[in-house]
C-alpha cells in the first residue's frame, strides 16, 4: 500500500527535525540530551513528554504516546499517515511527486483517489480566486460587503468572493481543462436533465473553507436577497459544498488557518456558529474565532481544537439548536479533555451583531466572562423546574448533585456547591448531602473494580523475565551494536518473552540484525501498531542516562542466566519426584549437583 516510497518518506524524516517541528507545538526545554515540556495529547501540570534529538523520537510518559516525527505529526494535525508526510514534505520544501512510489493495481487505484482529489483541490483554488475579482466588478456585491461592514482588507483575509449569475464560473473553469466529471464533483457545477451545465451557486457571497494546510476544502455561500424575500421564495440562506474526496463535513473549522497563525497554542479558542461570526471579530482584532459550521462540534472539530488550545469557549445561538448544541459541544471536549467553557450575551443574536454593536473590547469582556461547563449547565437545568414546587425542586436539587459530583476535584467542587446554592437558592448542607450520596456509589463501584485481578498479573506470576527486563534487552537491542545484538541473541530467545507488544519488538529487532539493516533503519519504522511505537519511544526515551550497552548486557545476561538455570532446576526436581528408574534419577541429580554449584558460582 506504500505510496510515497521508503526513501521518499526516509527523506522527508530527516529533513524535518523532531526538535524543530515539535518546538512550534510544545514549548520544550533541554535536560541532558533530551528536552521535556507539556504533553500536547494530554492534560498535565508536570512536564513528562519528551523528545530525544539524537534518536529523533518523541515519548510522553504521561499518557504512554510516542514516535518520530510523521507519528507526531499524525496525531498533532490530526492527519493521516500519507497526509502528515505531505504535511512535513511541504513544510521542507520538498518535491511530492518526486516521492510516489512505483506501483501494483491497488496502489493505482489509490492514485486514481489521489489525484481527482488534487483537481479538487485545484477547481476550489481557481474558483476561490475567481469568486474574488467578482467583488471588484460587482456593485450588488460591494453594497452588501458595505453593508454588513466588511472592508476589503478583511475580505482579502478571508478571500470572500462573489459568485454572480451568468455561469460565469463553469465558462472560467471549462476554458482552463478541467474535466466535467471533476466539475460536477465538485458541486460548484450542476447538470441539468437536458445536459446543460450551469453555476450551482448564482447570486451568492461565497466564503471559502480553508484546511489547516491552507488548502480550499469547500465554499459556503450566502444569499445577498432579503430575509423577507428568502421565506417568499423559499430561498435557503446559505448553500455549501457537497461532501466529496476532498471534503468531508465536520472535519474542519472556519477560520483555523487564520487563527492558527497568530500563536503555536492559543490560550482560547471562541467557537462559534457562522461564518460571519468569525469574520465580523477577527476584522475587529479578536483573531481566536473559529466557526463550526452549522451547529454541532464534532469529535473531529474537537481533536483540531486540541492541537492549538487547552480552553474553548462556545458562542452558540440562544435558540435550541444552539442550546443543544453546547451541551453536546461540552461532552464532545470534555472527553478530549479540553475545557470548555460558555460564552453568554444579551443585546445581540449573534457574534457578528455583537461586535459591530458594542465594539471588540466589550466582546473581549464577554469572553472573559465566559462561565464554566458546570454553571451552565446548572443554570440550563434551573430553566426546566419550577424552584417553588417543593417536589420539583428536590428534582432539581438531585440532578444538580449529580453534576457536581462528577467535577474532578474536591476544592473545585466546593466552590460550586457554596456559588450555586447562592445562585439557585436551595441550602448549602442540603446540596453537599446530595452530592455525598452521588459521591459513595461511584466509590463503590471502583472498590468492586480493585478486587477483580488483571489478566496481565496472573501472567506475570508465571514468567521469569519481569516486564522491566524485557524492555531492558529490548533498549540494548536499539543501540544497533552488533556485540550487544550477539552476546543477547546466544541467551535470549524469542520464547523467553512472554507474548505480547514486547516480544515482536524482540522479534523485529532480531530480524533487522539478521538481515543486516539496523544500521540504515530509524528503528520507529520497524513498528506495525501504535502499541510498538508507544513501547519502543518509551523504552528508548526512559533507558536514556544508560550508555554503556556492553556492560549492561553483561549484568543483564548474567542475571538471565542465573533464572534460567534457576528455572532448569526446578523442572529437574519436579522429574525426579515422577521418575522411578535408579539409573535415570542418578542421571538427574548430577545434572541439578552441576547447575546448583553453577548458580552458587554466579
Ligand atoms: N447555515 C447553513 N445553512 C443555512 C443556514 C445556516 O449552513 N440554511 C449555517 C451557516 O454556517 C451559518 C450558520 O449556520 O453561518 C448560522 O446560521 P444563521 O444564524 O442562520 O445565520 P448567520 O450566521 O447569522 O448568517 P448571517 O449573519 O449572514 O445572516
Ligand atoms: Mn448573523
Amino acid at each position: 500500500m506504500a505510496y510515497y516510497s521508503e526513501e521518499f518518506i526516509e527523506e522527508v524524516k530527516s529533513s524535518n527535525d523532531i526538535l524543530d517541528v515539535v518546538s512550534s507545538y510544545v514549548n520544550l526545554k533541554r535536560h541532558g540530551t533530551n528536552y521535556f515540556g507539556n504533553c500536547p495529547f494530554h492534560r498535565e501540570k508536570t512536564p513528562s513528554f519528551s523528545v530525544a534529538p539524537d534518536k529523533q523520537i518523541f515519548h510522553c510518559f504521561g499518557c504512554g504516546q510516542g514516535g518520530n516525527v510523521i507519528t507526531f505529526i499524525m496525531k498533532i494535525e490530526n492527519l493521516g499517515f500519507q497526509e502528515a508526510v505531505e504535511f512535513l514534505a511541504d513544510r521542507a520544501k520538498l518535491d511530492i511527486t518526486a516521492g510516489k512510489a512505483d506501483s501494483n493495481d491497488e496502489d493505482e487505484e489509490l492514485k486514481l483517489r489521489e489525484y481527482h482529489k488534487s483537481v479538487l483541490y485545484n477547481i476550489n483554488r481557481d474558483a476561490g480566486k475567481f469568486f474574488h475579482q467578482n467583488i471588484y466588478t460587482s456593485k450588488i456585491a460591494q453594497d452588501y460587503l458595505t453593508a454588513r461592514k466588511l472592508d476589503i482588507s478583511t475580505v482579502r483575509k478571508f478571500g470572500i468572493g462573489f459568485a454572480k449569475d451568468d455561469n460565469g464560473l463553469y465558462k472560467f473553469l471549462k476554458e482552463k481543462g478541467y474535466k466535467e466529471q471533476d466539475l460536477i464533483a465538485s458541486g460548484l457545477v450542476g447538470k441539468s436533465q437536458s445536459g446543460v451545465l450551469y453555476d450551482k451557486f448564482k447570486n451568492r457571497l461565497m466564503f471559502p473553507i480553508f484546511d489547516i494546510r491552507g488548502r480550499v476544502v469547500a465554499f459556503g455561500g450566502r444569499t445577498l436577497v432579503s430575509n423577507e424575500e428568502q421565506k417568499e421564495k423559499h430561498i435557503p440562506k446559505y448553500v455549501n459544498s457537497p461532501e466529496n474526496l476532498a471534503y468531508t463535513k465536520g472535519k474542519h473549522l472556519y477560520g483555523l488557518n487564520l487563527a492558527k497563525k497568530n500563536a503555536s497554542k492559543l490560550k482560547k479558542i471562541l467557537v462559534v456558529e457562522g461564518y460571519m461570526d468569525v469574520v465580523s471579530p477577527v476584522s475587529k482584532g479578536v483573531t481566536n474565532v473559529v466557526a463550526s459550521l452549522g451547529t454541532a462540534l464534532t469529535e473531529n472539530q474537537g481533536k483540531l481544537l486540541r492541537n492549538y488550545t487547552d480552553e474553548v469557549i462556545l458562542s452558540y445561538d440562544s435558540d435550541d439548536a444552539g442550546q443543544n448544541a453546547i451541551m453536546r459541544g461540552i461532552d464532545v471536549l470534555q472527553n478530549l479533555g479540553v475545557t470548555c467553557k460558555v460564552l453568554q450575551m444579551s443585546g445581540a443574536k449573534d457574534p457578528d451583531e455583537f461586535v459591530l454593536k458594542y465594539g471588540p473590547e466589550k466582546f473581549n469582556q464577554l469572553i472573559d466572562n465566559s462561565i464554566t461547563a458546570v454553571e451552565y449547565k446548572i443554570l440550563n437545568l434551573k430553566k426546566n423546574y419550577n424552584l417553588n414546587d417543593t417536589s420539583e425542586k428536590i428534582r432539581f436539587l438531585n440532578k444538580m448533585a449529580e453534576i457536581l459530583s462528577k467535577l474532578p476535584n474536591n476544592i473545585e467542587r466546593d466552590i460550586y456547591i457554596e456559588k450555586l446554592s447562592k445562585e439557585v437558592g436551595v441550602g448549602k448542607e442540603a446540596l453537599v448531602a446530595e452530592v455525598e450520596k452521588f459521591l459513595f456509589k461511584e466509590q463503590d463501584k471502583k472498590v468492586v473494580n480493585l478486587n477483580i485481578p488483571k489478566v496481565e498479573e496472573i501472567k506475570e506470576e508465571k514468567n521469569y523475565l519481569s516486564s522491566q527486563e524485557e524492555e531492558t534487552i529490548v533498549y540494548l537491542l536499539t543501540s544497533k551494536e552488533k556485540r550487544v545484538y550477539e552476546k543477547i541473541k546466544e541467551v535470549v530467545k524469542e520464547g523467553d518473552f512472554k507474548s505480547g507488544t514486547c516480544k515482536n519488538l524482540l522479534s523485529k529487532l532480531y530480524r533487522a540484525y539478521e538481515l543486516g539493516t539496523i544500521n540504515e533503519i530509524d528503528l520507529t519504522s520497524l513498528c506495525e501498531t501504535e502499541e510498538e511505537v508507544n513501547l519502543l519511544t518509551k523504552v528508548m526515551l526512559k533507558q536514556n542516562t544508560l550508555d554503556d550497552f556492553e556492560k549492561i548486557t553483561d549484568e543483564v545476561l548474567q542475571n538471565f542466566k542465573l533464572l534460567k538455570l534457576q528455572q532448569r532446576r526446578n523442572e529437574l526436581m519436579e522429574l525426579m519426584k515422577q521418575t522411578t528408574d535408579p539409573e535415570e534419577k542418578n542421571r538427574i541429580e548430577s545434572e541439578i549437583r552441576e547447575i546448583i554449584s553453577n548458580i552458587v558460582r554466579k
